[in-house]
């Protein structure tokens, strides 16, 4: 007879969604100021409510009390590139400028191995510090780049997507695979990590201008045959990469039109950027089910323009925030929220607090495919939360005192913080070391 394993819970503040509140309103959001959170011995999520009221019902269960601080599930960050991370921050560039100073270079270091676990290893680790605990990862063209963030993913234990990038054309030679190893690496890495405990693919032709016709049309047929698979790739981000594109495939009438003609735009797509999508392209993105990832922090550092947020909602596309590390200056999720919310305001729009904080978690789950195993509380969900300290620093308590209602709160919060005020990230129920 197997014995039940045994429960933990957590004690604080509380808040999650159980829906869109661009669709259900408020009442998408639930929050106890005096939380309980209750996990299975599997790290699974038994259920969540108000800590008076579910006391009785679990008396025996170890309660870890967090004063102070307030549980949310952990922040889904669906557009970053962990190879990037030592050249986060370089100066002046717009995208095509920034990719051949920058990145190209620092992406060429990574055929050695040591250099892909050392810079995995710390890619992880900051986003853990910063309260994302699932994210969808470009690695280099290298197959031990991907070997590299899989391995780290997993001694933690992670959900992570990640992908050898498919790119055989404009760019370094030492960068560029060909149609046939970028096959073979690519089945050789589904069949090594798709499923290996939570951690799965995405195809990643990196653009359209870096990979030839033939190489794009590879990736939709390896889509095609593994049908959980994700994929992974830029879309529209700058006006010179867009006059690039219609150079490079002419007879296509526009960039999306590219990767649909090659099976690459279905429900398991994800395209960042997205900034100078027409009305067509965004009906098209609606009608095949594609997610697309708002990147803030990189679009401004970069320069490419301002993506249309109350667009995605209107066409009803899945949308989640990225940090776009290293085209995106910081790891924090709540600066990309941050931005979001200036973005909307700089184009005359709005993005409420409680969608902004939806998109950050279960809305970003959702762009990932990923909803029915994270995101919120639901009972039988995975346990990754994190635990937010409500009173990093001095002027965000005395901003705090002053807020009336949980939107309120989660506002200044997303407006005013920066890591401190991540006190620890739980992956299915257990405390990472930060
Ligand atoms: N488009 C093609 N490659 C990249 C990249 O590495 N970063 C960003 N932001 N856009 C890209
Ligand atoms: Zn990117």
């Amino acid at each position: 007879m197997s014995r039940a394993a045994p429960k933990t819970a957590h004690r604080a503040a509380l808040m999650h969604f159980t829906a869109d509140p661009a669709v259900r309103g408020e009442s998408a959001c639930e929050y106890f100021d005096d939380g309980l959170l209750v996990i299975d011995g599997r790290g699974l999520i038994v259920e969540c409510g108000a800590a008076k009221s579910l006391m009785p019902k679990y008396a025996g269960v170890p309660v870890t009390v967090h004063k102070n601080a307030m549980l949310t599930p952990g922040f889904v960050d669906t557009h970053t590139h962990f190879p990037q991370t030592g050249v986060v921050a370089s100066y002046g560039a717009d995208l095509l400028d920034w990719l051949n100073r920058y990145t190209f270079p620092a992406e060429e270091m990574f055929a050695d191995e040591k250099i892909a676990e050392d810079a995995a290893k710390f890619f992880i680790k900051q986003m853990l510090a910063n309260g994302t605990t699932t994210a969808l990862v470009f690695a280099t063209s290298h197959k031990t780049s991907a070997d590299a963030i899989f391995a780290q993913a997993r001694k933690h234990n992670m959900r992570l997507a990640s992908g050898k990038v498919l790119m055989n054309r404009n760019a370094p030679k030492n960068l560029c695979d060909n149609l046939r190893d970028g096959e073979k690496d690519t089945r050789a890495l589904i069949r090594r990590w798709h499923g290996d405990g939570r951690l799965s693919y995405a195809i990643t032709p990196r653009f359209a201008p870096t990979s030839t016709p033939s190489q794009l049309s590879l990736a939709g047929k390896l889509l095609q045959e593994f049908p959980d698979v994700l994929m992974h790739t830029h879309l529209s981000e700058n006006r010179r990469e867009l006059k690039w594109v219609r150079e490079l495939f002419p007879n296509e009438r526009d960039y999306l039109a590219v990767y649909e003609k090659r099976g690459l735009a279905c429900e398991r797509s994800v395209f960042a950027h997205c900034i100078h999508l027409s009305q067509s392209e965004w009906r098209r993105l609606s009608s095949s089910g594609c997610a697309v990832a708002h990147c803030p922090l990189s679009n401004f550092f970069l320069g490419s323009g301002m993506f249309d947020f109350a667009k995605a909602q209107k066409h009803k596309v899945r949308a989640g925030l990225g940090t776009d590390i290293g085209g995106g200056n910081s790891f924090s999720m709540l600066r990309v929220m941050e931005e979001s919310y200036k973005t909307a305001r700089m184009l005359g729009k709005d993005l409420t607090p409680l969608k902004m904080w939806h998109t950050a978690t279960l809305g970003g789950a959702a762009a990932l495919a990923m909803d029915s195993r994270i995101g919120n509380f639901a009972p039988g969900k995975e346990a990754d939360f994190i635990v937010l300290n409500l009173s990093p620093t001095e002027l965000i308590t005395r901003r705090l005192r002053a807020c009336q209602t949980t939107s309120e709160k989660l506002f200044a919060l997303a407006m005013l913080a920066d890591d401190r005020l991540i006190k620890s990230a739980h992956i299915l129920g257990k405390r990472q070391n930060l």
